[in-house]
């Protein structure tokens, strides 16, 4: 699909500096000093990573060659150096902050626990010396698949220790997702638990372990079963393991391996436009890089701060933002195991009121299931211990921005709007909160030395402001993906191949306003041709929640004889759903409200109410799903992986 003339209509003019009271504690604390940092990267890409990298990690051996780019597009940082990401997050602090909680731990049901550097250091040891003992070595592949618990980052560590290459796979996925990534993977052990708790449930993980192995995954020799929730399990002898007995009379320290900063970390398979999922590769290194210099960069991240990324380990956010990049920078994390809605709609806010957190990071879809159930919940708590608020995953519509930043925030704390991906493994364009002002809706600006750009089909920048066009990278940066396991063609085929290898192609379309600040459009394959106009659908989502009565909605195209393509809208509302004459009469206002939002062009042509959308588990609205609907196609995808899959027949009208 030609991405031309992607017309924006949504223009956003709020503006928001930083207040003086955040701005005079802040790292980055002035646009000058900002544009400072930008200025040097631009100066010299490669002496601006290499300078951090060598002031920002502990090498066991120092590298001499910052970037190579022989390989193009495989491009190697740092490559001669030799490190160790669990050293590097835990064993460098222990002198000076042995005794500071790393990990802050609340369970659903209320249970808590603060583990301190030396503890984490301790678990981490004994189980990487655990997993010897079962034979994984260094460039061995081990699947993790827990709940939300400290031992999901202790086993994370304990893998990066001694060199074995983690995939975590999201608790809520099924035994058929885990037994692909298995096989995909390769992996010699799975690392898991007997179950977790979500919503008063109880996940069984280990029989969906059991399940996996059951129709394959012959590479597996070992499994080390967690007790978390209690439930009964099968234990097969000579395979399965308790934690506690593969970490009994294990030592509590365990030398680091040093490995190569290409060294790959960790693969995280994500979910393509089509096809099985991909295995996103992750290296040492510039990964690590990546982590820390967001940390500081977007989350301004002080000594005294609690730090809570409400995302599950098993999603690249959890991985950067709770694994790693806040222990590599000495902070404390916290970790929720529950549901947000346990005991009501009030956890999130019960949990930084408790535990005194100082920078919230979750998603719009959080925010605004949130929003939907009222400014009681929020009110009844003290949230004046934080000072940042951050967002990441889909475009947030102004109107979610606006009551984050009011009603959470309560107009004291900058937002930063994190646009990334899996694959860029570290947050990209986002505002740094004591320098850049914020407008609702947008993710601002570039990191230092991170060359975002928007780009035309031919390859060249738009430059004129609000115009659509292709997200893309234009220099490698040291936390990129190396490649997607076992496929690398298809590393080659998506990301570098639309502009002949010169620039990474994000996937995203997007504009910049005369600013120069990024909006994000939506995926490529969401755009909407009506009538020879191209429209993000997120601004037809954006128009449809800015109406009082909207809590949610997703747009999708649908083939129109006339105009292309019609607009067909999902659309949830505050309350119950509206049937028959209510719901006539909420169409009509819906469509006008739009017309009057956007422009006639934009209006939907059908309005579906349901009582919520399809999700997947990490909150992704499934579009895919919807586009088929839209047309009246048959459902052929795989529908398991749902958060709520009994929502299908009212999408389709039927219920
Ligand atoms: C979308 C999550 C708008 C985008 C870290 C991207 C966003 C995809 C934002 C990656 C944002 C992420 N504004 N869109 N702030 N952040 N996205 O791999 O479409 O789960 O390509 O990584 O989410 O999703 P992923």
């Amino acid at each position: 699909m030609t991405q031309e003339n992607i017309e924006s209509v949504l223009i956003e003019k709020r503006v928001f500096p930083p207040s003086d009271e955040f701005r005079s504690r802040a790292r980055i604390a002035s646009k000058k000093d900002y544009d400072k940092l930008r200025s040097d990267a631009n100066k010299d890409h490669e002496a601006f990573w290499g300078e951090l990298a060598k002031t920002e990690i502990d090498w066991h051996k120092p590298f001499t060659t910052t970037l190579d780019s022989s390989r193009a597009p495989h491009f190697a940082w740092f490559t001669d150096g030799e490190l160790n990401v669990s050293y590097n997050c835990i064993d460098r602090h222990l002198k000076d902050k042995g005794d500071k909680t790393a990990i802050v731990f609340e369970g659903e049901k209320g249970d808590t626990r603060h583990l301190t550097y030396k503890e984490l250091h301790q678990e981490v040891c004994r189980l990487a010396n655990g997993l010897k003992a079962k034979g994984i070595a260094n460039g061995d592949r081990v699947v993790i698949y827990m709940p939300m618990v400290p031992e999901a980052v202790i086993a994370m560590h304990a893998c990066a220790r001694i060199g074995a290459i983690h995939s975590v796979v999201f608790g809520g996925f099924s035994a058929e997702s885990l037994k692909d990534r298995i096989e995909d993977a390769g992996a010699k052990a799975v690392i898991t638990a007997d179950g977790g708790t979500r919503g008063g449930k109880v996940v069984a993980l280990k029989a969906a372990c059991d399940e996996a192995l059951d129709h394959g995954c012959k590479t597996i020799k070992t499994i080390i079963v967690l007790k978390r929730a209690g439930n009964a399990v099968n234990m097969k002898t000579g395979r399965d393991v308790w934690w506690s007995d593969a970490v009994k009379g294990q030592a509590d320290t365990c030398d680091p391996v040093w490995n190569n900063a290409e060294h790959p970390l960790f693969l995280l398979y994500t979910s393509g436009s089509t096809g099985k999922p991909k295995g996103i590769q992750h290296c040492t290194g510039g990964y690590l890089l990546g982590t820390i210099m967001t940390m500081k960069w977007v989350f301004d991240i002080q000594d005294s701060d609690i730090f809570w990324c409400t995302a599950d380990v098993g999603w690249v956010t959890g991985h950067s933002y709770v694994a790693y990049g806040p222990l590599a920078v000495g902070g404390t994390v916290l970790m929720y195991e529950g549901a947000p809605t346990v005991p009501d709609a009030g956890r999130f806010w019960d949990i930084c009121e408790r535990h005194k957190v100082t920078i919230f990071y979750t998603a719009p879809t959080a925010i605004r299931a949130l929003m939907k159930m009222g400014e009681e919940y929020p009110n009844k708590y003290d949230l004046s211990s934080i000072r940042l608020l951050g967002t990441v995953g889909e475009p947030i519509n102004p109107e979610a921005w606006m009551w984050y930043y009011q009603v959470i925030g309560k107009e004291r704390c900058p937002i930063v709007d994190t646009w990334w991906q899996t694959e860029t493994g570290a947050i990209m364009i986002s505002p740094v909160p004591g320098a850049v002002d914020t407008k609702p809706g947008s993710c601002t600006l570039p990191l230092p030395g991170i060359a975002a750009d928007v780009v035309d089909e031919e390859g060249n920048s738009i430059g004129t402001p609000d115009k659509g066009g292709y997200l893309v990278v234009k220099k490698p940066w040291p936390a990129m993906l190396r490649t997607i396991w076992n496929d690398d063609q298809r590393y080659i085929d998506t990301y570098w191949s639309k502009f002949n290898g010169r620039y990474y192609l994000a996937g995203d379309s997007a504009r910049q306003d005369k600013d120069g600040y990024f909006w994000m459009m939506g995926r490529i394959d969401d755009v909407l041709n009506i009538s020879g106009h191209r429209l993000g659908t997120m601004e037809v989502e954006s128009a449809l929640v800015a109406h009082e009565r909207v809590a949610e909605a997703a747009v999708v195209g649908r083939p129109d004889d006339i105009k292309g393509e019609a607009i067909f809208a999902y659309v949830v509302i505050k309350g119950k759903r509206p049937v028959d004459g209510d719901a006539e009469a909420l169409t009509r206002e819906l469509r006008e409200w739009v017309a009057k939002e956007i422009g006639p062009i934009a209006k939907p042509d059908d309005i579906r109410f349901s009582d919520n959308l399809p999700k997947t588990r990490s909150g992704k609205i499934m579009r895919r799903l919807l586009r088929v609907i839209a047309r009246g196609e048959e459902i052929t995808q795989d529908t398991s992986t749902l958060e709520n899959e009994d929502i299908i027949k009212q999408l389709r009208g039927q219920a």
